[in-house]
């Protein structure tokens, strides 16, 4: 399967200069760019070969709600992907059901699902367990929805990795993002082809280590991507060294 990149700047950066900038060297094939909300119009103009994203969407369609983001509004915008269910908003309280309905939305209107899964702490057998009970929840709904799988993307992402330094090691999140697609096969789903990606203190130097593997995908990327060097030699591991461009 071809890898996928996604860069996830999360809230940066502070200014629209910075942020056209940044879209413009990651303006990579086989990328997606998911910049806050305020600089996607201008983050999508910049790019060319690259995919915009979302960090995240409304879970109802456009009616009176202050502060929401529809998926309607973001599909005209140009966005073409967006993540949903990350941790960092499921800290703030995001629920399953409530990630079950942004997905749903999202889908209906056309864009492209990230959801982010994993687990708070190891060991491998309450992981399973949990990512298991994420994806039942997280998913339901879908197989009646008829939803392709080439609409969904599954990011795999441990919380104990993010922003620490701290990677999972490529062995164990191979073995989870296995049992990840077993999951997405059984009849309950029926999603065949689902692109799973790795999410967790990925940097140019441990890139590799992860893209070697068939059974990741791709990576989604915080932190690194928010420097253009790092980012395109992480571009680099994955598409030139293991991966179609
Ligand atoms: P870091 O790459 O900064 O660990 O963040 C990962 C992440 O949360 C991407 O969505």
């Amino acid at each position: 399967m071809n890898k996928l990149l996604i860069a996830n700047w999360k809230m940066n950066p502070e200014t629209l200069r910075e942020a056209v900038r940044l879209a413009r060297a990651e303006d990579l094939s086989g990328v997606v760019v998911a910049p806050p909300f305020v600089y996607l119009e201008s983050a999508g103009k910049a790019l060319r070969n690259a995919h915009l994203g979302a960090q995240d969407v409304s879970l109802s369609e456009p009616r009176a709600v202050t502060g929401e983001i529809s998926p309607v509004m973001l599909k005209n915008l140009g966005v073409k992907f967006v993540i949903v269910g990350h941790s960092e908003r499921r800290a703030l309280g995001e629920t399953d059901e409530m990630i079950n309905k942004k997905v749903i939305a999202a889908l209906k209107a056309g864009l492209k699902v990230v959801l982010c899964v994993g687990e708070p702490s190891r060991p491998m057998t309450r992981t399973k367990n949990y990512v298991k009970n994420q994806l039942e929840k997280d998913l339901a709904g879908l197989l009646k929805l008829k939803a392709k799988s080439s609409k969904l993307i599954i990011a795999y992402e441990p919380v104990w990795a993010i922003g620490t330094g701290t990677p999972d090691n490529p062995k164990t999140a191979a073995e989870m993002i296995s049992y990840i697609k077993k999951l997405l096969k059984a009849k309950s789903l029926k999603l065949k082809a689902v692109k799973v990606l790795y999410g967790g203190s990925v940097t140019a130097k441990n890139s590799a280590g992860f893209f070697k593997r068939p059974e990741i995908d791709g990576a989604l990327v915080g932190g690194a991507s928010l420097n253009a060097k790092e980012f395109r030699k992480i571009w680099g591991n994955c598409f030139i060294k293991y991966g179609r461009v």
